[in-house]
């Protein structure tokens, strides 16, 4: 259990690095067993969901280390398929050594995984790819087991651009003899990143970016080095902080293409954002305004991760700004936290409507889920007055030393653990 104190009110002003990609480094380590090989993965955020990541996969017989931000990982000897229980349901990204391990193994067996409750998430679409793949699966009680005595490449036609599911896919096509074409494939430029990895690893496989993928196969390398995307989520939380805040920041060390979207609604609500090559600079400030419809969608559409941060960032904005969820049918949670800080928020199934408040007061909310409790962050940084974060360990999933990096921004924060 950990309580963020914030005083908020405080402009935030400075530069910063962003942190590397939680949800690029999760398919990656899964991935690391697909082959026998060494690998070094460099820029890796020091996470709990890191860290769980490294344990799952040490439970597996590999050598799995992080020192810093660097990650060591020896897959050449597994000595079990099964991963119990309690690491599957510590988060959502366990289930990606479903398609790894069927990969290394041609069995595995697993439950279904845990992760932020933000409405149902089921795994019909993983499990259906590893169908297609050739695999055989059965549910027995809360136990899941794959097995394929050999994946043969096939065609998969996602109906619905699932993330984790388009890596699941990727992971055990990578073993299957032939080639595999994932149609209706994610975009987002995390698979671009596995992409990257697995190339290095020595597989064969294209297309990840665009709706297409196809695989097929690989000679595995004995050795791989691979340096981890900035976080574009982490990125957008910083900015949506310094627009509600106001203040002169500076994020370094990012792709601020991946994160568009956001910048643009930013911009509509009066920050001035000044995006470089490998930098973007956002001066606010603190009065901004509504802005147009946000609708959630796949990449290159507007996240869903970064919903409830660019909520938070409205809640003073003069005007209304409607939210519509396209991907989770529960991702509302955050709202009734962020009305004890007096924000003004109604939600109507999938739409939350924000009628911006003039002031914002100190209020003690709980974290609800990682981006909501960013999300409750924002409010308090941009409130007037003490505020306490509850928080049961959804934010420290996500964040790096994120009340350091605040500080040094010139905001009121500590972490008491
Ligand atoms: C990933 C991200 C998460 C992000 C989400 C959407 C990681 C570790 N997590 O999650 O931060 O919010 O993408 O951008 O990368 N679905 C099904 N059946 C399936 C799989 C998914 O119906 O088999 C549905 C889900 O319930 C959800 C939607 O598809 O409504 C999107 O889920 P998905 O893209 O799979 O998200 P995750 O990979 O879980």
């Amino acid at each position: 259990m950990a309580i963020w104190h914030i005083n908020g009110g405080r402009r935030l002003e400075g530069a910063c690095f962003v942190q590397g990609s939680k949800n690029a480094v999760l398919p990656i380590l899964a991935a690391s067993i697909v082959c026998p090989t060494e690998t070094n993965l460099l820029n890796v955020p020091q996470l709990s969901d890191v860290a769980m990541s490294l344990r799952i996969l040490r439970q597996l017989g590999c050598t799995a280390e992080q020192q810093g931000n660097d990650v060591y990982i020896d897959s050449r000897s597994i000595v079990t398929n099964i991963i119990p229980h309690e690491m599957m349901e510590c988060m959502r990204s366990s289930v990606l050594f479903m398609g790894a391990l069927l990969a290394r193994c041609g069995e595995v067996r697993l439950s279904a995984p845990g992760g932020c409750k933000l409405g149902s998430r089921p795994i019909d679409l993983h499990i259906s790819a590893m169908k297609a793949l050739g695999a055989e699966v059965e549910e027995q009680g809360s136990e899941i087991i794959c097995k394929a005595a050999s994946l043969k490449g096939a065609r998969i036609e996602l109906p619905f651009p699932s993330v984790g599911a388009t890596e699941n896919a990727i992971l055990a096509a990578c073993a299957a003899e032939g080639e595999t074409v994932i149609y209706g494939a994610a975009r987002e430029p995390e698979i671009v990143d596995l992409q990257e990895y697995l190339r290095k690893a020595g597989a064969y496989i294209s297309g990840a970016g665009t709706s297409n993928i196809t695989i097929s196969g690989f000679d595995a390398e004995r050795y791989v080095g691979h340096r981890i995307v900035p976080d574009r989520i982490v990125a957008s939380t910083y900015l949506c902080a310094a627009a509600a805040s106001g203040g002169d920041i500076e994020l370094r060390g990012v792709d601020s293409r991946q994160f568009s979207r956001l910048q643009h609604f930013l911009n509509s609500a009066g920050c001035d954002i000044i995006p470089a090559k490998r930098s973007v600079r956002l001066i606010s400030d603190g009065r901004l305004n509504a802005v147009d419809t946000v609708v959630t969608g796949p990449y290159p559409e507007f996240p869903t991760d970064a919903q409830p941060l660019l909520m938070a960032a409205l809640l003073k904005a003069s005007g209304r700004t409607d939210f519509v969820e396209n991907i989770f049918d529960s991702r509302f949670g955050h709202t009734r936290e962020l009305s004890r800080f007096g924000a003004d928020i109604n939600v109507e199934g999938r739409q939350a409507s924000v009628w911006g408040v003039r002031s914002l007061q100190g209020a003690t909310v709980s974290a609800t889920d990682l981006r909501g409790g960013a999300a409750m962050l924002i409010a308090g940084l941009s409130a007037d007055g003490e505020s306490r974060i509850i928080d049961s360990g959804h934010i420290t999933r996500g964040y790096e030393n994120f009340d350091y990096k605040l500080r040094s921004l010139g905001a009121d924060i500590f972490m008491e653990m």
